[in-house]
């Protein structure tokens, strides 16, 4: 694997390559990752492209992430693709999640955009969903994260990122951006992916 500066630690006996230039996964990633697992960014692989992200559904473009650094790097590696979902809205923003206000838009701009679009609909129901795409000895594999919610009528909290401060989980009284990291991580759609992608990587017969 062409690295710089990369420490193996040898407690670790699988080394994967997270492709994300978002710090607020790799950080939730990380935290989440068993023992077994030590989790590259694209910044220690000693990339800083602008991935490519074409597809038109969350698998697609998961797996085309995941493919663009093992075809580059040749690495076992994963990448996530994640969609907030409204009902009212008929799925979206769904796979555009990212770009929902338009291209180079903000966090603030995407949220302002999903409340306009919101006002006067009662129907608040929304979720979040994660695809992580893992690519091990030239395989692919899917795990899927989901976690059902409200889009709230104004942001509420400061942490997290993206769509965190107009969340709020099903059975909560509070957003995903008025929990800690450590409550977000228990309960989150990509929480819940990173798991089965430990689960799998603790028995995973072609990683021991
Ligand atoms: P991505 O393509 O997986 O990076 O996710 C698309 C967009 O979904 C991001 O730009 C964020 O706006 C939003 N998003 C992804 N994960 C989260 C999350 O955990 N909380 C809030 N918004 C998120």
């Amino acid at each position: 694997m062409a690295t710089t500066e990369v420490n193996k630690p040898s407690k670790y006996s699988v080394e994967l390559v997270f492709a994300t230039n978002n710090a607020h996964k790799l950080n939730e990633v990380r935290a989440i990752a068993g023992a077994r697992c030590s989790i590259i960014s694209l910044k220690e692989l000693g990339c800083y492209d602008e991935i490519p992200e074409t597809g038109d559904t969350l698998i697609a473009n998961a797996l085309q992430k995941a493919k663009y650094i093992h075809d580059k790097f040749h690495c076992n590696c994963f990448a996530d693709d994640t969609g907030l979902e409204i009902e009212a809205l008929n799925g979206k923003p769904g796979v555009y999640s990212a770009r929902y206000a338009g291209e180079h838009c903000s966090f603030k701009d995407n949220i302002q955009k999903v409340l306009y679009e919101m006002q006067g609909i009662s129907n608040r129901k929304a979720c979040f969903k994660t695809v992580i795409a893992l690519i091990v000895n030239e395989e692919n594999y899917f795990f899927e994260g989901k976690i059902d919610g409200e889009i709230m009528e104004s942001e509420k909290g400061i942490n997290g990122f993206g769509y965190d401060p107009v969340f709020k989980p099903l059975g909560y009284d509070k957003t995903f951006a008025e929990m800690t990291e450590d409550e977000k991580n228990s309960i989150s759609h990509r929480a819940l992916a990173t798991k089965k992608l430990n689960n799998f990587l603790q028995t995973c017969p072609i990683l021991k």
